[in-house]
């Protein structure tokens, strides 16, 4: 049986902590996606993390912390830039990746000698991590491979009975994971794109590396610094390809290729170009924000056994672009149309 908790109520707070602290999961909202969570120095719940998520050991997960104080809890030694970057950027969503300390366990970092910890900017989060009394260990609240949850509905969806309570904290703001940034190298480096810009980390750190993962495909052979970026992710289960080229293009394209089964991603107001093909638009595309929050509920309606191809609009541009442009790409193996 999965409790449903409410964000707005204090008891729902404290009782989402007791869970935590006897070993339970419970999935919270964060300000990215929802978070499936677990006191981290909890071996056994961490393993039920995995198991409830279908997610693959070498995958390993991130640590969330109330305080940029609470950073020694699981790391050894703090990179020296690492306090500038917490200080500009917790809470919020950016990851850090850092050396760990030996009491982390090695579910959580599936036995790499690196710890990925960060703050999230969300009042419920964080009361519930001071609840728990320990930092939390959480992926996001996806069955592995689906899009990450925007929504506690989404969550009900995937863990309804594997999970031992969800905390509805509403729509999150922002609703693309955070951005990953891998200090334990000689130069920064970027795992994953997203809230907390390139040219923002660029602006503390001056040179930011971009880890190839990030804009391609990871080939044979090649582990990626951050595991998760080898698997397939944000998917629904027919083929996606991304259409490269203007609107109007893309449209003559789509429409002389449409067989039954076929969807668009679109952005806001452009269904009618597509017509007669069904489209699911996803935000205005002049606004990455609002393209960024839309994404992954989208992608979960076009996870409808009747579809069996879909063609996407996927953004140009950087900032928080690069991180809509990342999770799509994925999505779509980054297969690309020019039209
Ligand atoms: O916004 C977020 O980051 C959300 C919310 C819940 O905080 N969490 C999230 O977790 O997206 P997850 O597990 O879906 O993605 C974590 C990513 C994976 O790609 C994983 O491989 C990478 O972080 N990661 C975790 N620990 C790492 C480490 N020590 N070194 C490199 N990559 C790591
Ligand atoms: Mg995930």
């Amino acid at each position: 049986m999965t409790l449903a908790l409410s964000a707005d109520r204090p008891e729902d707070i404290r009782k989402a902590g007791e869970i935590l602290r006897g070993g339970g999961l419970v999935a919270i909202p964060t300000e990215t996606v929802y978070g499936l969570a677990a006191a981290v120095f909890d071996p056994a719940a961490v393993a039920r993390v995995f198991a409830a998520k279908g997610r693959p050991a070498d995958n390993p997960l991130i640590v969330h912390v109330a305080e940029i104080v609470d950073i020694p809890k699981v790391c050894a030694q703090a990179p020296p830039i690492a306090p500038a970057l917490a200080k500009r950027f917790w809470p919020g969503p950016l990851t850090l990746v850092m050396p760990r300390r030996d009491n982390v366990p090695d579910g959580v970092t599936a036995g790499l000698p690196t710890v990925a910890v960060r703050c999230p900017a969300n009042d419920a989060a964080r009361a519930v991590i001071r609840a728990a009394g320990v930092p939390l260990a959480a992926p996001s609240a996806n069955r592995a491979g689906f899009p990450s949850p925007t929504t506690a509905a989404h969550v009900w969806n995937d863990m309804d009975g594997r999970v031992d309570a969800i905390l509805d904290g509403g729509p999150c703001r922002w609703g693309v994971e955070s951005t990953i940034l891998d200090l334990t190298g000689p130069v920064p480096r970027l795992l994953r794109p997203g809230g907390v810009t390139r040219a923002q980390l660029e602006a503390v750190l001056g040179t930011v590396e971009v880890d190839p993962a990030v804009t391609g495909p990871v080939t044979e052979g090649h582990s990626p610094r951050a595991p998760g970026m080898k698997y397939r992710h944000y998917a629904p289960h027919a083929p996606i390809y991304l259409l490269h080229g203007p609107l109007n293009a893309a449209a003559t394209y789509v429409k002389a290729l449409a067989r039954p089964g076929t969807a668009v991603l679109c952005f806001n107001g452009e269904q009618e170009r597509f017509r007669p093909v069904p489209c699911v638009p996803y935000g205005d595309g002049d606004s990455p924000e609002s393209l960024a929050r839309g994404l992954f509920e989208a992608l979960r309606k076009l996870d409808a056994p009747e579809i069996r191809c879909i063609y996407a609009r996927c953004p140009e541009g950087d900032g928080l672009y690069e991180a809509v442009r990342n999770r799509l790409s994925r999505a779509a193996g980054f297969a690309v149309i020019e039209v």
